[in-house]
């Protein structure tokens, strides 16, 4: 599809580590590589950030606790279901309230394998209303994992400030855990939150203007 032609893009889908696999495909790889499955949770928002910066969507990050920014989720036990492991994961860590939210097969986004670690790394997306997220937000604290495993949940920048780094371009300079980075910007692109002009954008600018 047109978001994905542009080079820049292009580049999300595969890197000198992570290499794009069909689901298909990586359900019949080596029993030797484990699975892992992340998940990107988000929801619309029309608001304007500190008075003048327009903001479109939610999107909700963790730091953990090595210090890198990642999604959250994690390991898939030998002979569990995916979903069924990443809702399990998305419970122990931001304490889901799986009852309400839950994870589906249909919300695959794409996945990557690593040969090098011999892991492959399934990417989950979980929309939700505004309301809802700030619920799911509300719920973290009470985590098992939360202060251990996960030391907190934040909200991704998604605006840019007049200077055209501060606000995403400069959150993409963090640290993040494997590929996450390309994760996030591939939700952003595949759930139309910001157009493939505003990724390369950000992008660019995250390089250029480092500080
Ligand atoms: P434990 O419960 O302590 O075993 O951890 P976990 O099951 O939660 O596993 P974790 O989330 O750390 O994920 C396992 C693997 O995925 C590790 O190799 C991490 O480096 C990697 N990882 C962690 N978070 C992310 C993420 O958001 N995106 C990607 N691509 N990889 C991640
Ligand atoms: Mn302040
Ligand atoms: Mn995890
Ligand atoms: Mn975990
Ligand atoms: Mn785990
Ligand atoms: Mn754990």
């Amino acid at each position: 599809d047109h978001y994905f032609e542009s080079e820049v893009l292009e580049k999300l889908l595969s890197d000198q580590h992570h290499r794009k696999i069909s689901m298909e495909e990586s359900l019949r790889i080596d029993r030797s590589f484990r699975h892992a499955a992340h998940c990107f949770i988000c929801a619309p928002l029309n608001k304007l950030v500190l008075g003048k910066y327009p903001s479109h969507a939610s999107v909700l990050m963790q730091l953990r606790f090595d210090g890198l920014l990642g999604f959250p989720g994690g390991i898939i036990e030998r002979e569990e279901d995916i979903v069924c492991g990443l809702n399990r994961e998305l419970q122990e860590e931001i304490n889901l309230d799986l009852g309400r939210f839950m994870v589906r097969e249909a919300d695959h986004l794409i996945s990557h394998v690593n040969h090098r670690h011999k892991f492959v790394f399934h990417f989950y997306s979980l929309p939700v209303t505004f309301e809802e997220f700030r619920a799911i937000e509300k719920q973290n604290l009470e985590a098992t994992d939360y202060g251990n495993e996960t030391l907190g949940i934040l909200r991704v920048p998604l605006y840019t400030m007049k200077d055209g780094y501060h606000g995403l371009a400069a959150f993409l300079n963090q640290q993040f855990v494997g590929n996450a980075k390309d994760q996030l910007l591939y939700g952003l692109a595949k759930l139309k939150i910001l157009t493939p002009e505003e990724l390369s954008e950000a992008i660019h600018k995250s390089q250029a203007l480092k500080l």
